[in-house]
């Protein structure tokens, strides 16, 4: 079935008019304004902020390889990067989330890119861009919090999931390699799923979804080493929103010859590339992140209808793969329409930088969608369409 897509608007309320004033309070210091969802996170409840535990818009991904099903209290996760560290990860319950990836992590701590800034934000479009370069305590410390903390996330209905990456600057293949299937390894005990970062622009490095042959090798080892393990874990690979659909038909093989169980599509857009979005801005406009002088990844509301697109092309041709939608995802809206595309969940961040509780806000826009088609639930829909 094909569908049209709508990047659909939602009106300023307060609320985001306040987090507009806060952007511009904090201009001079986009990292530490971007860095203060995790506060905001924290004192939710201070300012309306809640866990919302009712079973509407509860969603479980089962996968057709029986690997262990995926609890969602709602079908929107926060993506990777937003919260880093694992720490206090139950406190985005609060402000709506059904489910946080947390990190991403690499084998050892990382103080990531030392230009600054690495964050800048593009007001008028409703998007950033960014060049962190995988800063993280590393995969030890980090599946140690998640491990810590999961029975309480999971009551809180948040699902967890660790995105690891191979280390930057390893220069030989089976160095690479090893690296990341420590990586795994190690990430594979805590989490309740494993997201492998193939995509990210922003360490100066080649990123591995572009060199098929080594594509081909890791996920072939990750799968075979997940075979050895007791419990079956999800497996998702994040890709790169730039791919032509000949790049992503040859990775989307790759994976589904292995078993990989799903995407995350994608990561933040290369900002080299900012004339294939729907933009103003040029590459000219936006701020030098990285010492090299690349401008790193686009994320936020101009990446949505490429990858719209790229989900379409993904479940008509890999119906199979379990989907997690992500890029400009702000509106419960587009998230009603991914999941008629046939997606399993979302995840998203720039968000947050412009919505008031934006989770909470596209829960109410997902139940309405949803009621406006004649559902109680989100359970009433995926039953109806079974
Ligand atoms: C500041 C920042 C840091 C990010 N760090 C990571 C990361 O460590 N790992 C990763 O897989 N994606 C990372 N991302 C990409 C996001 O997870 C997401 O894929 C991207 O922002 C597109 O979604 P959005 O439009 O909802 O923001 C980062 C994005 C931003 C803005």
């Amino acid at each position: 079935m094909a569908f049209d897509c709508i990047n659909h608007e939602y009106y300023l309320l307060k609320g985001d008019k306040i987090l507009a004033l806060i952007r511009k309070i904090f201009h001079k210091y986009p990292e530490f304004r971007h860095d203060s969802f995790k506060n905001f996170a924290r004192f939710a409840r201070l300012y309306g902020g809640r866990l919302d535990l009712s079973p509407k818009l509860k969603r479980v991904i089962k996968f057709p390889d029986h690997s262990n099903s995926l609890y969602l209290g709602c079908p929107i996760i926060l993506a990777a990067g937003a919260n880093k560290t694992a720490k206090r990860i139950s406190d985005y319950a609060n402000v709506g989330f059904g489910g946080v990836t947390v990190g991403t992590a690499t084998r050892r701590f990382r103080e990531g890119n030392t230009h600054r800034p690495r964050i800048g934000f593009l007001e008028d479009e409703r998007a950033m861009h960014n060049s962190m370069g995988l800063n993280n305590e590393g995969v030890e410390v980090i599946s140690a919090r998640v491990d810590e903390q999961l029975t309480r996330a999971h009551k809180c209905g948040m699902c967890v999931g660790i995105s690891v990456a191979e280390t930057p600057g390893l220069t030989h293949e089976a160095e690479k390699l090893k690296d990341l299937l420590e990586s795994f390894a190690i990430a594979y005990k805590a989490g309740d799923y494993i997201e492998i970062n193939v995509s990210c622009p922003n360490t100066g490095e080649d990123r591995i979804d572009l060199d098929s042959h080594f594509t081909e090798l890791v996920f072939s080892e990750i799968m075979k080493q997940r075979s050895s393990q007791g419990p079956r874990k999800a497996v998702y690979a994040k890709l790169s929103p730039d791919m032509s659909e000949k790049q992503l038909m040859h990775i989307m093989d790759i994976l589904v010859r292995y078993g990989v169980n799903g995407v995350v599509l994608g990561n933040t857009f290369p900002s080299a590339k900012i004339g294939a979005l729907p933009m103003q801005k040029c590459i000219e406009d936006l701020a030098v992140l990285r010492n090299d002088g690349d401008r790193g990844g686009i994320s936020g509301r101009p990446l949505y209808e490429n990858m719209f697109w790229m989900v379409s092309y993904i479940k008509k041709n890999y119906p199979n793969m379990s989907v997690m939608a992500c890029g400009g995802i702000d509106h419960g809206y587009k998230i009603y329409d991914l999941l008629k595309l046939g997606v399993d969940a979302v995840q998203c961040y720039s968000v947050v930088a412009f919505r008031w509780m934006a989770a909470h806000s596209m829960r109410k826009e997902l139940l309405q969608a949803l009621r406006e088609d004649g559902f109680n639930s989100l359970n009433d829909y995926l039953e109806r369409e079974k």
